[in-house]
């Protein structure tokens, strides 16, 4: 340093600390867990619901402040990743901006899927300089993976999440009810993240996804199985994103399934859903490994034989190996200069690679394309 420079050195280190709790009929009035932080006597609350779950439990949610007389704003805002733009964030905050509400003692509340969780977890970072929200998941997809994370954000000019921040949560409640109304589609979409997880660090998940992960998916996850399914799916999860909250570590394992995934889903908005392209993704990196021999023969089929057996739609024509490449070199400047890709090298564990090839990547797409067609062919032909 030149001498005579004066340097200040600013240090703080703020504590992360927030619950993810079951909080099963949590519109009954006398149910307190949407309340149980934040100002009560004269209190007010700005809440964001999904269209969709809306239409289900307005009246309840009406009523439940109503009942502890609270003064609330309701916003209906509609799923999908169309919304997750620049205009559905900001119409959330000309919305709020009309509403005033206490800095620190009135918390957000958003109740809706992973596109309302993250768009309206941006808004709280954002407004005022961050206010405090609550989330509320009701699709698997935000049960087991975007509600409980700190991660918030909007797509912006192409690219998924481009725009975006780390803000914890107050709190995240969960209540699996909500599931009963989720489209069959849905419910599969959220399957794949959990398939993802199992894949990579949990052999014993992905056991139970073998042997009740059909009757769960009939359930929507009501039945005892599928409740041990999505917290063995939460706990897995928890104990990749806890330590490494603001992802200084880039090599993820939880970032399976999402090294090519980007691309298809930009690409392919309209058609894809989130965890459909983390599937195809998870199927094309399955090959790969395959053909490192990291996996064997007999745990790539036993990986494909678990996606067929709980009905998960891979829609393998929209594979596109320079989509995926250009997807990779993404990524590489993502994850800081390296591929970081987790691959399995086993059912249940994982290894990093930085030297994925378009070879590989054409290679496995055409493999794909084969075990496909040997799949329908009928078995005496075999
Ligand atoms: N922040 C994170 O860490 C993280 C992690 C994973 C995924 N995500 C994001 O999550 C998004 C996908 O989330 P999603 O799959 O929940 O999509 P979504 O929020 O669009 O919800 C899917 C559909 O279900 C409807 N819906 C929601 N709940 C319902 C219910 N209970 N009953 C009936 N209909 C219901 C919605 O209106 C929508 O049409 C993606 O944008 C992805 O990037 C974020």
């Amino acid at each position: 340093m030149s001498e005579g420079l004066t340097r200040w050195r600013i240090r703080q280190n703020r504590p992360i600390a927030y619950d993810i709790l079951e909080a099963p009929r949590l519109f009954e009035p006398q149910n307190r867990a949407l309340l149980s932080v934040g100002r009560l006597e004269q209190g007010r609350r700005f809440v964001v619901i999904d269209r969709n779950v809306a239409r289900h439990c307005a009246d309840d949610l009406y009523a439940y402040f109503a009942h502890h007389g609270i003064e609330a704003r309701i916003v209906f805002f509609a799923g999908g990743e169309r919304s997750k733009r620049m205009d559905g964030y900001l119409e959330i905050l000309r919305e709020l901006d009309a509403f005033p509400i206490r800095r620190r003692d009135e918390p957000i509340i958003a109740i809706g899927g992973g596109v309302l969780t993250d768009v309206v977890g941006f808004v709280a970072s954002c407004y005022r300089r961050g206010v405090p929200h609550i989330k509320v998941p009701t699709t698997l997809m935000g049960y087991v993976d975007a509600s409980v994370g700190i991660k918030t954000g909007i797509n912006f000019d192409g690219h998924k999440n481009r725009l975006g921040s780390f803000e914890p949560p107050l709190r995240v409640l969960l209540d699996k009810e909500f599931l009963r109304t989720l489209p069959h589609r849905h419910i599969l979409n959220g399957v794949c993240e959990i398939l993802k997880l199992a894949i990579i660090k949990d052999s014993g998940l992905f056991q139970l996804l073998e042997a009740h992960g059909a009757e769960s998916i009939v359930s929507r996850f009501q039945n005892p199985a599928g409740g041990m399914i999505l917290e063995r799916a939460i706990s897995g999860m928890l104990e990749e994103l806890e330590p490494d909250l603001f992802e200084d570590n880039l090599s993820r394992k939880v970032d399976f399934g999402h090294t090519f995934s980007h691309g298809l889903e930009s690409r392919h908005e309209a058609r894809l859903l989130h965890g459909e392209a983390v599937l195809l993704d998870i199927a094309v990196s399955t090959l790969i490994a395959r053909e490192r021999r990291l996996l064997s023969e007999r745990e790539t089929a036993r990986i494909f034989c678990l996606i067929d057996s709980l009905g998960l739609p891979l829609d393998i024509s929209l594979l596109d190996a320079e989509i995926l490449w250009q997807a990779l070199l993404e990524r590489i400047e993502h994850r800081n200069g390296l591929q970081r890709s987790p691959m399995p090298d086993s059912i249940g564990h994982c290894v990093f690679l930085n030297d994925i090839t378009r070879q590989e990547i054409e290679s496995s797409i055409t493999a794909l394309h084969d075990r496909t067609c040997a799949d329908h062919e009928p078995a005496l032909e075999r």
